[in-house]
């Protein structure tokens, strides 16, 4: 997959409460290497302005809701996250925010690669050079 794109997950709707799950290799198109989650964010707060070289991302508002803005360097797509059996596939070389968090939100994320602080491009600049070079 090369484009960014939702993905909808399995959902088991029952009196009890509902149910949805992810697998790796299937729903989830790579390897999952880790897992973080993003909680207790200010309502209308943005975060993640970068891109990364080699992580895959995909992302799962599990409450609440936010954007997730994807650029490739000359187009911008947003995606909005507010239901918990929608994941986001980002795939890498692509800049990424998250912006609008619903007060109370929780986001899911699972990379397909441990985490490593020379993976991340922080400045915008520097990755539309890289784009335009054709390094990412
Ligand atoms: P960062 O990715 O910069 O957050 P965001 O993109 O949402 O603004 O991560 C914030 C801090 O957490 C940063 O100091 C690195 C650390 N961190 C890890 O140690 N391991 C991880 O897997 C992640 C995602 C972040």
């Amino acid at each position: 997959m090369t484009k960014p794109q939702i993905i909808q997950l399995p959902k088991f709707l029952d009196s009890r409460g509902n149910l949805s799950f992810v697998e790796q290799l299937n729903h989830i198109p790579f390897e999952i290497k880790r897992t973080y989650w993003i909680y207790d964010v200010p309502g209308g707060e943005a975060r993640g302005g970068h891109a990364f070289r080699k992580n895959e991302e995909f992302i799962v508002a599990l409450s609440g809701a936010f954007d997730v803005i994807v650029d490739d360097g000359s187009q911008k797509e947003k995606f909005t996250l507010n239901r918990s059996y929608y994941g986001l596939y980002v795939p890498s070389g692509l800049w990424r925010e998250m912006k609008n968090f619903s007060t109370n939100s929780l986001a899911l994320e699972f990379g397909s690669i441990h985490y490593d602080v020379n993976d991340y491009i922080r400045e915008y600049d520097e990755f539309l050079k890289l784009k335009n070079n054709g390094e990412i």
